[in-house]
C-alpha cells in the first residue's frame, strides 16, 4: 500500500513537473499537442473531461453560420460545431499537424456532415477569406501558439464586422492561458468583451468585431 502511495505521487509529481516545463517551452517555441496524443482530446473521457457539450452551447451556433476553428485537432468539437449549422452552414478548421489532419479525416470517414473544409497552415499565416467568418473559435490552442498577436490578428481579419470570437481554455492544459491574458490579447488585436462563462476550471470568453 505503502509503495503504491509512493509511486502514484511520484507519477503526479511527474506529470506536473512535465506540464510546467511543456507551457513554459512552448512560450518560447511551437510545440503544439503532438498527434500522437491526438485521443488526449478526443472521444467520451475527453468530452466529458472538457465539456464538449457545454462550449458548444456557449459558442451559439446557429444553421446557416460560417464558423472557423483555429487547431480543431482530431475533431471533437468541431464535427459537433458543423452540425449544429446545418442547414446551409459551413465549418472550416486551420490546424498546423498533418498528424492531426490525418485523424480527423479518419473520422470523417465514420461520420461526415458534409460541411467541413480542413485547411494545413499555421494560423499565423492569412489564409483564410477576409470577413468571411461569423465565429472563429479557439479551444486550448491559443497558448501553443508562440504569436498569439499574429494569430489573433487573422481571426480579426477573417471575422464579418459584428462577428464573433470565442476563446475557450481549460486548467490542466499545460498551455493554459488565463482570463486576464486573453482579454489583454484580444483588446489589443481590436475585439471588444461580448460575454463570460465559465469557472476556474473551464470558460468560454467571447468577443465580437466591432
Ligand atoms: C490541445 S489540441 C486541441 C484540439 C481541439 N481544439 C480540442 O479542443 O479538442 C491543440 C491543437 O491546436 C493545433 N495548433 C497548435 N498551434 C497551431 C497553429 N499555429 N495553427 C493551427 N493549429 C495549431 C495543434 O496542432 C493541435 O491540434
Amino acid at each position: 500500500m505503502h509503495y503504491l502511495l509512493w509511486t502514484f505521487g511520484i507519477l503526479a509529481a511527474a506529470l506536473i513537473g512535465l506540464s510546467f516545463v511543456w507551457g513554459w517551452a512552448s512560450r518560447r517555441w511551437t510545440l503544439p499537442c503532438p498527434s500522437v496524443l491526438a485521443w488526449t482530446v478526443d472521444g467520451s473521457i475527453a468530452d466529458a473531461v472538457a465539456g464538449t457539450q457545454i462550449t458548444l452551447e456557449r459558442m451559439d451556433l446557429q444553421p446557416g453560420m460560417t464558423i472557423v476553428e483555429i487547431g480543431p485537432g482530431p475533431g471533437r468539437l468541431l464535427v459537433p460545431a458543423a452540425e449544429r449549422i446545418l442547414p446551409g452552414g459551413k465549418a472550416i478548421g486551420v490546424e498546423l499537424q498533418q498528424g492531426m489532419i490525418d485523424k480527423f479525416r479518419k473520422k470523417l470517414s465514420r461520420h461526415d456532415p458534409g460541411n467541413i473544409e480542413l485547411i494545413h497552415a499555421d494560423a499565423t499565416n492569412p489564409v483564410l477569406t477576409r470577413e468571411s467568418a461569423d465565429l472563429v473559435y479557439l479551444c486550448t490552442v491559443l497558448g501553443e501558439i508562440p504569436d498569439r498577436a499574429a494569430a489573433l490578428a487573422n481571426c480579426y481579419d477573417t471575422l464579418k464586422h459584428g462577428g464573433r470570437l470565442a476563446i475557450t481554455e481549460i486548467r490542466g492544459d499545460p498551455h493554459y492561458q488565463s482570463r486576464a491574458k486573453v482579454e489583454s490579447l484580444t483588446r489589443d488585436a481590436g475585439f471588444e468583451p461580448h460575454g463570460f462563462a465559465g469557472n476556474w476550471w473551464r470558460y468560454t470568453a467571447t468577443f465580437h468585431k466591432p
